[in-house]
């Protein structure tokens, strides 16, 4: 029998990940929106590709949980995006409520399903969900490590006129403004970067503003969009993480999974690089950090635990 996958949310990010899906024969997808019409039409549509794309996948959209019920895995996109000039965590307040309402949802049909969640400010929402749906930490993570990895090593693959594919980095911590690219654990070609810069292959100051750029990844597409923010690279990289939990691939990739000491922190979801396998997060993968790395790891940290007690204070229930 085939998987199911259902993505709460049938708007920018739902609508692409549906297509990815769909053509990757991944999974029958069933979209999910508060506007039945939005997620009807936009899984119709998608279906009528199958026929030019080849692929055999169910697709159907819905406005009740009951048609979600015993999903293999869940990706929530539901919720409001940023506008221009915003930052992540305006969304808070309102995003919280919806999140709310899509735990209760899922908890109730698909309490087995690995769910990826997506919608921001994503290391608080995702811990709230947590909690709002009392599923396992181990199946419930964020997606943001992954995005903002792809877009660092893009950023470089420009500046050093060479093969995304050779390039390999990862960016840890919150999905916000504090987020850790790491330059120092980047390697290109399989040489570290510490090379290129000494070579003056990449001055200082590029990386520098590529690390920022990558900060502000986000922004700056919300900025050109005018309306709405990104939504294929996002997209990807959800997709990306049900890949490996459904074909128990085992990958290694930046999430926003739940932290239980680790990287000393306790009780608090963040960007760390995890194991995805079968069984969800398999496993929290510890590098050790210097004292540089530390200091904007931690940095990172506090800006996800203050959000997160903001969020208390919206939702007593969270405590
Ligand atoms: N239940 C289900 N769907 C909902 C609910 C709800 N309670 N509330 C809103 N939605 C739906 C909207 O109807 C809309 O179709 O969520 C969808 C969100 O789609 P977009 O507005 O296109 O936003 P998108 O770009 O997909 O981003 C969604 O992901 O990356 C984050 O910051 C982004 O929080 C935002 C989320």
């Amino acid at each position: 029998m085939r998987k199911k996958i259902s993505l709460i949310g049938a708007g920018q990010i739902g609508g692409t990940l549906a297509h990815l899906i769909a053509i990757k024969e991944l999974a029958d997808v069933v979209l999910f929106d508060i506007s039945a019409g939005i997620a009807k039409g936009k899984a119709l549509d998608i279906a009528q590709s199958s026929g030019v794309e080849g692929f055999d996948v169910d697709l159907t959209g819905t406005d009740s949980y009951e048609d979600t019920k015993n999903s293999d895995v869940i990706i929530i996109t539901a919720g409001v995006p940023r506008k221009p000039g915003m930052s992540r965590d305006d969304l808070l307040g309102t995003n919280l409520k919806i999140i709310k309402e899509v735990g209760l949802g899922i908890k109730k049909t698909s309490p087995n399903a690995f769910v990826i969640c997506i919608t921001n400010p994503l290391d608080v929402i995702v811990m709230a969900l947590q909690k709002y749906s009392n599923l396992p930490t181990n199946k419930v993570v964020g997606m943001a490590g992954i995005l903002d990895t792809s877009r660092f090593k893009y950023f470089l693959a420009k500046e050093l006129n060479i093969s995304i594919k050779e390039i390999d980095t990862l960016v840890l911590g919150g999905h916000g403004d504090f987020m850790v690219p790491m330059p120092n654990r980047t390697t290109i070609g399989k040489k570290p970067l510490k090379e290129f810069i000494s070579q003056k292959k990449i001055s200082t100051e590029n990386l520098e503003n590529i690390v920022d750029r990558t900060r502000k990844g986000g922004a700056e597409i919300i900025k050109l969009l005018e309306k709405g923010s990104a939504f294929y690279a996002p997209a990807s990289s959800g997709v990306e993480m049900a890949e490996s939990y459904l074909k128990n691939q085992k990958k290694v990739l930046p999430c926003a999974a739940f932290l239980n000491g680790e990287y000393g922190v306790k009780n608090l979801y963040a960007g760390v690089p995890v194991v995805i396998g079968e069984k969800g997060v398999e496993k929290i993968v510890e590098l050790k950090l210097d004292n540089e790395e530390k200091k904007y790891f931690n940095k990172s940290i506090e800006a996800v635990n203050e959000l997160f007690n903001a969020a208390k204070n919206i939702d007593p229930s969270l405590k």
